[in-house]
């Protein structure tokens, strides 16, 4: 195993599951969200308010080609999967998993987190933040090669079981 590739809504764990994996593994993990701060120098909410989400999609597709080849976990960002040139990397991939939650779980943990502003859930309703969801979910499950259900179960939980299928 020398690459997983996380995939999910916004809120659903990539990055602590990610984290959690690459010690287990004694590997690196790439934080898309954190590469591309690193790149843009701002926020990624201050990115979005100046250059919208056009160019921000762009940056984030140069960094999925940046990873695609590096060994270790990249814990992509919930946006990664809305275009087809990046579905079409991710299915070339090897072991891409969807973390799936349920979305009240999802919206919970998205509106509770302060340290994470998000600028497509922040100040957005249920109904708004569902509207985001609901046409991705089949976006993220064409793209994963294992769906991993996360609702109710612990970031340790969530990764014994990519562990397991996997094959570590
Ligand atoms: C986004 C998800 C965020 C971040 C940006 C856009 C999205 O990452 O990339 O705010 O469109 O779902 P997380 O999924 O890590 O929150």
């Amino acid at each position: 195993m020398n690459q997983i590739v996380l995939i999910g809504f916004m809120g659903a764990g990539k990055t602590t599951v990610g984290n959690l994996l690459a010690e287990k593994l004694n590997s690196q993990q790439y934080d898309f969200d954190q590469l591309i701060v690193e790149k843009i120098g701002m926020s990624i909410a201050d990115y979005f308010e100046q250059y919208g989400d056009v160019a921000f999609r762009e940056i984030e597709t140069t960094v999925l080609a940046e990873v695609d080849a590096l060994d270790g976990i990249l814990s992509t960002g919930g946006g990664i999967v809305l275009k087809a040139e990046n579905r079409e990397l991710l299915k070339k991939m090897a072991n891409v998993v969807y973390l799936k939650a349920d979305l009240t779980e999802l919206i919970q943990r998205v509106t509770q987190d302060e340290e994470n502003i998000r600028p497509l859930a922040d100040s957005k309703t249920p109904q708004e933040i569902e509207a985001i969801y609901r046409p991705r979910v089949p976006l993220y499950e064409e793209s994963a090669q294992i769906i991993i259900e996360t609702t109710g179960k612990t970031p340790q939980e969530i990764v014994t079981e990519i562990l397991k299928q996997v094959g570590e």
